[in-house]
């Protein structure tokens, strides 16, 4: 059976100190309660080591936001999957839109950074999704399954154990304007198909596929209640012990 997560993604938001103090929150507030999922928090890589020191990994994940497409060497800023993996996270969330949109991410890029995320044992947290005008062009199935062939069709059935899914419409992130649950358990089925058809049945239906924008506790459990929905990667929310909770409680 595929796991429900539910993941953080700071973005680019809090001081260390202020992020040691949110993840310490996180750990308090996971201890009171028994999930019904897996949590992770995705933060920036200079509170990777920190953060993974001092909560219970096991309990509370920690995940990178990104990192580098080259293995190491004369890359001024990158930090590479080795780096990230040996700060104890185990994850790392890969293909946001920010990264595509504004730090320009293609498709072969993406598909290096996946490899060497595999290669160092990380779990990739990997985002898809179409912008506004795509989808009013009717386009949004056109585009996600290409972003998933162009850089996850290549790899073998073995390491799509290690993938999640996490479809982000680019239209919903930080805009307050959420995907319908229908309009989210129609792309979520789509996505599932297509990797059905790619890897089999098995394989689709213990794929983790996360919806993310503007997730909150007031929609989170309609939203959850889909059968192809596994979770949610939350952004804004997720800086904020209560908010964040009351989208882990929504399972
Ligand atoms: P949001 O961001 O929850 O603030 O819309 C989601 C994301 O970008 O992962």
């Amino acid at each position: 059976m595929r796991k429900n997560i539910v993941a953080g993604n700071w973005k680019m938001n809090k001081t260390l100190q202020e992020g040691v103090e949110l993840a310490k929150g996180v750990e308090a507030a996971l201890n009171e309660r028994t999930p019904n999922c897996d949590v992770i928090i995705g933060t920036p890589f200079i509170h990777l080591a920190t953060i993974a020191a001092t909560v219970d990994t096991k309990k509370l994940g920690v995940s990178a936001e990104n990192c580098a497409d080259k293995v190491s060497g004369a890359y001024t800023g990158e930090v590479s999957a080795a780096m990230v993996a040996s700060t104890g996270a185990e994850y790392v969330i890969l293909g946001h839109s920010e990264r595509r949109a504004y730090y320009g991410e293609t498709a072969e890029i993406l598909k290096e950074k996946v490899l060497l995320a595999l290669a160092n044992n990380l779990k990739v947290i990997f985002c898809i999704g179409e912008v506004l005008e795509e989808r009013e062009a009717g386009k949004e199935f056109d585009v996600v399954k290409a972003q998933i062939e162009e850089s996850l069709f290549n790899l073998s059935a073995e390491d799509w154990s290690k993938i999640i899914l996490a479809y982000e419409p680019v239209w919903a992130i930080g805009t307050g304007k959420t995907a319908t649950a229908e309009q989210a358990q129609e792309m979520h089925a789509f996505i599932r198909k297509t990797v059905a058809e790619k890897y089999g049945e098995e394989v689709a239906e213990a794929t983790s596929i996360l919806y993310g924008g503007s997730c909150k506790p007031s929609n989170a459990k309609e939203l959850f209640a889909n059968k192809d929905v596994d979770g949610g990667l939350i952004g804004g929310a997720s800086l904020d012990v209560e908010q964040f909770m009351g989208i882990v409680d929504a399972f």
